[in-house]
């Protein structure tokens, strides 16, 4: 566990930790407002994420950005990241010990951050983060409490580009998110 930033950032550069390495064109490491009350995780990066080094500036990204619009989020003062921080090939969701040694990272951040409350975009997340008894379709929506953490699972982005009424739900669990910060 690294207790600064530079420390953290310095110990992924050259991480042949797990098989995703071999792909990457960049570590997509995180970012944001390292002093963010509310975060955001994701699974992995995709194409253009690997090609920018940076999370969620693709397709999904971008209907985070609407949704943030709409409900006055601000991106800058958010800090987004992802379970694992490179590539899987095809996109294909993150194998267990990809994601088993990634989180390593994703908790210093989380310590870092110490955010109040979290985002989990999607299956990936959530079961990495809270534990695999959890399932999307029921834990979405539902605020979840841990260690003085708020979280909220919602869909994955990419899930609204499939179906709509995942939108609706996705807008209505940020919604609740903005509210609750506002309060805080
Ligand atoms: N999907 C994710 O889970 N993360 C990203 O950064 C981009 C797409």
């Amino acid at each position: 566990m690294y207790n600064n930033w530079e420390e953290l950032e310095k110990s992924i550069i050259n991480c042949k930790e797990c098989k995703l390495c071999q792909n990457r064109t960049n570590i997509v490491f995180g970012n944001g407002n390292k002093e963010a009350d509310l975060m955001f995780i994701g699974e992995g990066p995709g194409a253009d994420e690997d090609k920018q080094g940076l999370p969620f500036v693709g397709k999904a990204g971008k209907l985070m950005n609407e949704a943030f619009k709409g409900l006055g989020i601000k991106r800058e003062e958010t800090y987004i990241a992802n379970i694992v921080k490179c590539r899987p090939p095809q996109n294909r969701v993150p194998e267990q010990d990809e994601a088993q040694t990634c989180l390593n990272y994703l908790r210093n951040q989380v310590i870092l951050v110490r955010p109040k409350i979290i985002v989990l975009l999607g299956s990936t997340a959530l079961k990495n983060v809270l534990g695999k008894e959890y399932a999307i379709t029921s834990a979405r929506g539902k605020w979840i409490e841990k260690k003085g953490i708020k979280y909220m699972p919602t869909w994955h982005p990419a899930a609204l580009l499939r179906d709509e009424n995942k939108k609706i739900e996705f807008w209505k669990d940020l919604k609740e998110v903005a509210n609750n910060l506002k309060k805080m």
